[in-house]
């Protein structure tokens, strides 16, 4: 695992918007993994400033890590809405080649099932955005998730829960249940990317990156993959011994 620790929240986002331009350019029928919630943010907004000047990104096809059960796609805190605001329409994807999992499908197992196919049929993911939850948590893969897990169904902690009642008029309004892809998913993607900003996150990363593997830590997975770049501002960086 390479770990790059930065200044800042947006050199990190620079960081990271590097790697996914640099396979872009190799392949500009890549597969994006994309991350929602606030960690991704400057990795977007540097990528947006690339797209801006001559990147491009419009053959890329793209899957989102995660998505909430019950809320509509056009809701502000649904990922669709995320996706389609912080990443398609500033990266200029074609909105076709984007799919988000569908948190409202009839059968939640045959939509998750779909997700895996579809990411297949892609020829898998080249480079995988992520962000980690303060409880150790990637996509939406809380603690005691296997480690081989796919795509499923799950319950949100109540920690992740409060975390993300910011995106939320009231804490109550926050799902209970998600779609997210398994750490066995994310894992076989080529290239994985974690971005972490602030201080709420140094327990969380230091014990992705320096404690034991466990399903405690689903971030820990990390480990276990040949091409995992973690990249942290100083102050999700404080507990790395
Ligand atoms: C969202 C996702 C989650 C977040 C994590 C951190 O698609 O996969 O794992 O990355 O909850 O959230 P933020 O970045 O909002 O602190």
């Amino acid at each position: 695992m390479e770990i790059i620790i930065v200044e800042s929240f947006d050199e990190a986002g620079d960081v990271a918007a590097g790697i996914v331009a640099r396979a872009a350019e190799t392949d500009p029928e890549l597969t994006l993994g994309l991350a929602t919630g606030s960690s991704p943010l400057s990795a977007y907004r540097a990528l947006s400033a690339r797209v801006d000047a001559g990147l491009d990104l419009s053959r890329a096809s793209a899957f989102a890590l995660d998505e909430y059960v019950g809320i509509p796609a056009d809701h502000p805190a649904s990922y669709h809405e995320v996706i389609r605001l912080e990443a398609v329409l500033p990266l200029r994807l074609d909105p076709a080649r984007v799919r988000v999992l569908d948190g409202r499908a009839a059968d939640l197992a045959v939509e998750c099932e779909d997700y895996e196919q579809a990411i297949r049929d892609a020829g898998g993911v080249t480079v995988q955005l992520l962000g980690i939850g303060t409880d150790g948590h990637i996509g939406f893969n809380e603690p005691t998730s296997s480690l081989a897990s796919r795509t499923r169904i799950k319950t949100l902690t109540t920690r992740t829960r409060l975390d993300n009642a910011r995106f939320f008029d009231s804490p109550d309004e926050v799902p209970r249940h998600c779609l997210t892809q398994g750490i066995g998913t994310i894992l076989d993607a080529r290239k994985l990317v974690l971005v972490a900003s602030g201080d709420h996150k140094a327990d969380a990363v230091a014990a992705a990156v320096e404690g034991p593997l466990s399903a405690f830590v689903p971030a820990s997975a990390l480990q276990l993959h040949a091409d995992a770049t973690v990249i942290v501002d100083e102050a999700a960086a404080s507990r790395l011994r």
